[in-house]
């Protein structure tokens, strides 16, 4: 772990990094393990942060910058200097609490849509950090649900797939210039 990484006064004019949005392949590609963490992937994990301050955002998954690796940045507190944001590398899930949490989400790769989407409350996640340290962490409220938005961008899904295509989907995403096309349901809706 290095300083420069976790420095938080990183917010640049513009990001590094440019954004794919809804209606991109890249967004539904999978992607890979990251095998060999050094710095190439250290340096990716720092763009990606100064991206996502820059865009405002509180989490970034590598696909939404066209990198298909499994890597993905979280800071629920950008604002609090006080509170490194974390960097998650090969991220798995290892259990979901039983209860539910309904939330609105929005996604930096489909500005402008704000819609409810009901996941687990409380997450397990075992991931490695920038350093090539395995760690494990359990997370509940808006950690979880970022965390869970941003791990479905590895696996090639998007907050709107789990919204029920209902005219409140439709007219959001229109209202932005986006198809509903884009979407892609997925099957075990809750
Ligand atoms: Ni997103």
């Amino acid at each position: 772990m290095t300083t420069s990484i976790l420095n938080k006064q990183q917010q640049a004019e513009q990001a590094p990094l440019s954004l794919h949005y809804l209606g991109d392949r890249t967004l539904r590609q999978s992607t890979k393990r990251i095998n060999k963490i050094n710095q190439s992937v250290r340096d990716l994990a720092k763009d990606m942060l100064q991206t996502m301050y820059t865009e405002q955002g509180i989490g970034l998954a590598a696909p939404q910058v066209g990198v298909n690796k499994q890597m993905l940045v979280v800071d629920c507190d950008p604002g609090n200097t006080a509170t490194p944001p974390l960097i998650l590398i090969n991220p798995q899930i290892q259990s979901y609490s039983k209860e539910l949490a309904k939330g609105e989400e929005g996604c930096l790769s489909i500005p402008g849509v704000f819609l409810d989407v009901v996941r687990p409350e409380a997450i397990e996640v075992k991931y490695k950090d920038e350093s090539g340290r395995p760690k494990k962490m359990e997370a509940s409220g808006l950690l979880a649900k970022v965390i869970q938005h941003e791990f479905d961008h590895l696996h090639g899904i998007l907050f709107v797939d789990r919204v029920p295509n209902d005219l409140v989907l439709t007219e959001a995403l229109h209202q932005q210039g986006f198809s509903t096309k884009a979407v892609q349901p997925v099957k075990s809706k809750q």
